[in-house]
């Protein structure tokens, strides 16, 4: 089919000339062909400032290769950087000052973990689904709060896949389970310690006020592994937010996180949920309360930081059955679908930016359209 639309994927190069997310790429490359598409896969060091011409890479379904293309910037760009380390934390902004006013991202950057939740904070419908959170500020805080809550997590506010997280737990008067995650992912064994010695074991982590302090949610299984739920919340080819699907997850042995990359296991949600409630109607309120908390968030988020058309949404279930809201991700993987088995909602993972992008695109053209008739015939645009 020929390809009457253009996509641009943001990239980045992990090392050498290898791209992170690269199947990624070529599914929604195929899938784009198939609904007239193009997909163009481009990083900020394929672009020529004096030209805006990007040296695009671009999958051939007929013959299974990607091949490099000279093309014009795309005027849409589905941005799927991520930030790893200085360098490309310095060639993404570099891109994003220079070419922005090019462009048009299907989905404008969130803040971090603090800063997420003060604004979230500010939707009473959502307040309510948020753990109770601060931020570092001192030891002496932080077990003052810690004796409240009787267990929190401590959390990096900018941090991604579990890394540097920390979880704290009051046993008794003066005695405290800690255990987590070093900045490299490795699991820090669980110590019981005395008030006293909190701050000698906590130096591992270099605590600052980049760090967040919050409630912990009890998320321990029979088994004693922690779990969650990761739902992804998309819009659809009509710019409706939908929610595409939503799974449970299960960390490791010793973990206090339930993060796929940090060994945790995928499992779908309704037999998490089945081995936790017996009740069929609470179980379906449940998830009631899930999908109708993602959506809001998913628009909410859009009010306060403009145009979106994904997120990830991690949630915790406690047990009572009420819905907590963990975290907002802007730039979600979509796997865990495919590892449960639930194609249909991995299909639509997919195939919804794409749509979505197509439908922008429409809506576009028919704008411009309209005001060049409007202009035509002398009418008010
Ligand atoms: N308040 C909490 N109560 C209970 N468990 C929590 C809490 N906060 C985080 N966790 C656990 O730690 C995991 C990682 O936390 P979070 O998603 O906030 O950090 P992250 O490093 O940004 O992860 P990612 O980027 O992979 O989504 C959660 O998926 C959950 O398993
Ligand atoms: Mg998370």
């Amino acid at each position: 089919m020929a390809h009457s639309y253009q996509l641009g994927i943001l990239a980045m190069y992990l090392s050498e000339r290898r791209l992170e997310e690269l199947a990624f790429f070529r599914k929604l490359s195929v899938y784009g062909h198939k609904l007239g598409i193009e997909v163009l896969v481009f990083t900020p060091d394929d672009i020529e400032g004096s030209t805006l011409k990007i040296n695009a890479l671009v999958y051939r379904p007929s013959n299974g290769r990607w091949q490099r293309k000279r093309t014009a910037l795309p005027g849409l760009v589905y941005d799927r950087c991520r930030y790893h380390g200085a360098d490309n934390y310095r060639k993404i902004s570099r891109f994003r000052s220079l070419y922005s006013k090019h462009i048009r991202y299907l989905s404008k950057p969130l803040t971090n973990k603090w800063g997420m939740h003060q604004i979230l904070s500010e939707n009473s419908e959502i307040a309510e689904h948020l753990p109770a959170t601060v931020r570092y500020n001192g030891n002496k805080h932080l077990i003052r709060f810690l004796k409240k809550h009787k267990r929190i997590y401590l959390k990096p506010s900018s941090g991604t896949g579990g890394r540097g997280i920390v979880r704290m737990q009051q046993l008794g008067s003066s005695s405290f389970l800690i255990q987590g995650r070093d900045q490299n992912r490795h699991i820090i064994p669980e110590q019981t310690v005395s008030e006293l010695q909190i701050e000698t074991k906590l130096s591992t982590w270099k605590l600052n006020n980049r760090y967040i302090v919050q409630q912990g949610i009890p998320l321990t299984l029979k088994n004693g592994r922690v779990h969650d739920f990761r739902m992804l919340v998309q819009k659809d080819g009509n710019g409706e937010w939908q929610v595409t699907g939503c799974a449970g997850r299960i960390g490791p042995k010793r973990s206090v996180t339930s993060n796929l990359h940090g060994g945790g296991t995928a499992v779908p949600m309704i037999s998490l949920l089945r081995s936790r409630f017996q009740d069929e109607a609470v179980i379906e309120g449940i998830k009631e309360d899930a999908y109708r908390l993602g959506m809001k968030v998913a628009r909410f988020a859009e009010e306060k930081f403009g145009p979106q058309c994904e997120m990830g949404i991690d949630l915790a279930i406690d047990p009572k059955g009420k819905v907590w809201l963990l975290e907002v991700n802007p730039k979600p993987s979509r796997e865990v679908f495919y590892r449960i088995g639930e194609r249909e909602a991995y299909r639509k993972a997919i195939s919804n930016p794409l749509e979505y992008a197509i439908w922008l695109l429409k809506k576009r053209s028919r704008e411009h359209t309209s005001r060049l008739d409007a202009r035509k015939n002398n009418l008010p645009e």
